[in-house]
């Protein structure tokens, strides 16, 4: 399965190519991208990340796309949607994520991106709800979740599986969106 593409006034969300792996390993192996996570990535992790990242596509039929603006060739990031492989108390469910290289933030885009992800994901799969997790000082990627219209679930939280005990971003924020009901009255 290919999986759909899907396009917003200025990008592209598009599968991923072979010669997208350069900009890929740099956009993981930057600190500033990559200050909320436990580090960057080297070259050989993020060659295996886009392996699973494909083999996600291959099996759900969607994923985490990569994003390109519209004028520019070449991937800046991305954009998508994913079934998180940790046991949680909110499991089953599908995230939607992103992340772009640090010289396009405060453009709009990644805002963008999602929008369309959410209708795909409403429109497109039905699903009934999509959810969204990262550490509390992640101000960007929570306010890209408060643009989207998620809620905050249970302010305290919880800890992230892949994390050990006390390890500083074990605690993380979900967010979740529930599919519109389309029989409410704006
Ligand atoms: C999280 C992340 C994707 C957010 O990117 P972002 O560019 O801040 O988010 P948006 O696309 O929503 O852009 C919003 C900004 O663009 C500005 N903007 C400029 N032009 C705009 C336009 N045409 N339309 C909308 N917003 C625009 C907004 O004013 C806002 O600026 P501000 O944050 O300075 O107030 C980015 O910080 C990132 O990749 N972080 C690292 C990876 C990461 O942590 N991912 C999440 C893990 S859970």
């Amino acid at each position: 399965m290919s999986g759909p593409e899907l396009a917003t006034e200025r990008l592209l969300l598009r599968r991923w190519r072979k010669d997208d792996r350069e900009a890929f390993a740099a956009l993981n192996a930057d600190a500033r991208v990559m200050e909320h996570f436990p580090g960057c990535l080297s070259s050989v992790q993020s060659r295996d990340l886009l392996g699973r990242i494909e083999q996600h596509f291959e099996r759900h039929g969607f994923g985490l796309w990569a994003l390109e603006r519209r004028d520019v060739p070449g991937a800046i990031g991305f954009t998508g949607l994913s079934v998180p492989d940790f046991e949680a108390a909110f499991m089953p469910c599908v995230e939607i994520g992103w992340r772009l290289a640090f010289e396009h933030w405060g453009r709009g885009y990644a805002s963008e991106a999602a929008r369309a992800a959410v209708d795909f994901a409403f429109a497109e799969l039905g699903l009934p709800q999509l959810v969204s997790f990262t550490v509390p000082a992640n101000a960007r990627s929570l306010a890209v979740m408060r643009r989207l219209g998620m809620r905050l679930d249970d302010p305290r939280g919880f800890e992230h599986p892949a994390l050990p005990p006390g390890h500083a971003l074990r605690r993380h924020l979900l967010f979740r969106l529930a599919r519109p009901d389309p029989g409410a009255v704006h």
